[in-house]
């Protein structure tokens, strides 16, 4: 099972609440005695708009990665002049070694099935799914059985018109690429598309599984929404820092002395969740950087520890908030190598629907490769700025959007380590080899 670290005694916990509270391979009972559902039977009792008046109230933020206002996504689903609804939970997590969101929906699969059931109330949906990796094998049987659970108790299912409102609610597995994740994608792989992006302006929110209004929220997102319902907005939006609302679960990995998931407050400086949460530098490590947001984060100095747990203060700081994913690297590790394996995995990633993110991505691959192999060629330097540029720019969708946010980050805190490589030759780590190329000239004869 994935590593829980513990935090702070005075660090709230929202989306972990219920986590050891009730035994999520055991019967409903025990998850109601831990709060669950009774935030439905509450909601159910006003109207869907105070439903959404409520989240809009707590200041909830998307936490599958670009951070999205909640409310303000359901409100774009209720104006549309169309019956027919959906509700998509996204519990693909396609990041490489990322758990943040397996570890929530094994633990508390009543937060995200209860969550669920809130959102659709919320659009007026009576299909929902919860799409599930593939790979999650205890994740689905739990949420699975919670789902089972919740119908017999007719909170959900055919038999909860009763109650004045149903919705149905299936467990999805689906097994794909990292672009999967992608809230287009995942609507296209509901129906058994091929795994490309849309455009978005249509957003899923007007016209998204089989045309008709389609809202996808991350399962932390919608985890958090019982809770808000029952504890109320003032004490969700309290709970961070520094003006932003609610708490984010995070993973420490790579040379913090704990690695796995906690739950911080958003707005906690990354310094802070370092010594808090992760206990500091593994022995014998010293901090050179960390890479925040996944593959397709940024790495960030010891000078930027400071920075908050915060999409915009990321985002100028090079890097993104994406899955919540912190990587730490040690003093002795190449940034220009990392560079170039997150850049190798963004590009066999890209779906190769767009040329700038199928082919820039390959290029700027190549461009590392060629600074970390001794090869390069004078005019790099400025070709990699210049590439990543068009590369974010002219992408489609998130993937190429931010692939090339690893060597832009690194360009520009490790500015003297891309040097050595790009014009000495020289990885002042010493983990790029061979870098000395010896040019043997040769007698050529016209
Ligand atoms: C390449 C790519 C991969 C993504 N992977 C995920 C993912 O695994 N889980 C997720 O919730 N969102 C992922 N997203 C973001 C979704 O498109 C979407 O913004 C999110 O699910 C919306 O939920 P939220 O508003 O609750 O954050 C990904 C986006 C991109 C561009
Ligand atoms: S940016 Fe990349 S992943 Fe996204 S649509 Fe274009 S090629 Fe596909």
């Amino acid at each position: 099972m994935a590593t829980l670290l513990a935090t702070p005694p005075e660090w709230p916990r929202i989306t972990l609440g219920a986590v050891g509270q009730y035994d999520p391979a055991d019967g409903l009972a025990g998850a109601e005695r831990a709060g669950a559902w009774a935030a439905w039977r509450q909601a159910l009792a006003a109207d869907p708009e105070t439903l959404v008046a409520l989240v809009r109230r707590a200041g909830l933020r998307g936490r599958g990665g670009a951070g999205y206002p909640t409310a303000d996504k359901w409100r774009v689903a209720r104006a549309q002049d169309d019956p027919v609804r959906f509700v998509v939970a996204n519990g693909i997590e396609a990041d490489p070694g990322a758990f943040i969101d397996r570890t929530l929906m094994e633990l508390d699969p009543h937060a995200i099935v209860e969550g669920t059931a809130l959102a659709a109330y919320a659009v007026g949906a009576h299909d929902a799914y919860i799409a599930v990796n593939a790979a999650y094998g205890v994740a689905l049987e739990r949420l699975r059985a919670a789902v089972v659970a919740a119908e017999d108790a007719g909170y959900i299912g055919a038999a909860a018109e009763a109650r004045g409102f149903d919705v149905r609610i299936e467990v999805r597995p689906l097994q794909g690429a990292f672009v999967l994740g992608e809230e287009t994608v995942l609507l296209r792989a509901l129906r058994s598309d091929r795994g490309m992006p849309d455009q978005r302006p249509p957003f899923p929110a007007v016209r998204g599984l089989d045309g008709h209004p389609t809202i996808v929220n991350n399962v932390e997102t919608l985890a958090a929404i019982p809770w808000i319902v029952r504890q109320g907005p003032e004490a969700f939006a309290a709970a961070g820092r520094g003006g932003l609302a609610g708490t984010k679960l995070v993973q420490l990995s790579g040379s913090a002395r704990q690695n796995g998931v906690a739950e911080v407050p958003m707005g906690t400086p990354l310094g802070e969740i370092l010594e808090g949460v992760g206990g500091g530098m593994a022995a014998g490590s010293v901090l050179k950087a960390l890479l925040v947001g996944g593959p397709a984060g940024g790495f960030l100095p010891e000078s930027a520890l400071e920075t908050p747990l915060d999409p915009v203060a990321l985002a100028a700081a090079g890097a993104i908030l994406g899955s919540g994913q912190i990587l730490v690297v040690d003093r002795r590790a190449c940034i220009v190598e990392l560079g170039r394996l997150m850049e190798r995995f963004m590009s066999d990633e890209s779906c190769g629907k767009c040329v700038p993110c199928r082919i820039g991505t390959r290029r700027l691959f190549e461009l590392a490769d060629r600074a970390t192999s001794g090869r390069p060629r004078p005019s790099d330097p400025q070709l990699l700025l210049d590439l990543a540029a068009d590369v974010r720019d002219g992408s489609l969708c998130g993937h190429g959007i931010h692939a090339p946010n690893p060597l832009l980050s690194g360009m520009r805190y490790f500015k003297d380590e891309y040097d050595a490589h790009f014009n000495a030759g020289l990885c002042p780590a010493g983990v790029c080899q061979p870098l000395h190329v010896t040019t043997v000239a040769t007698a050529t004869s016209h």
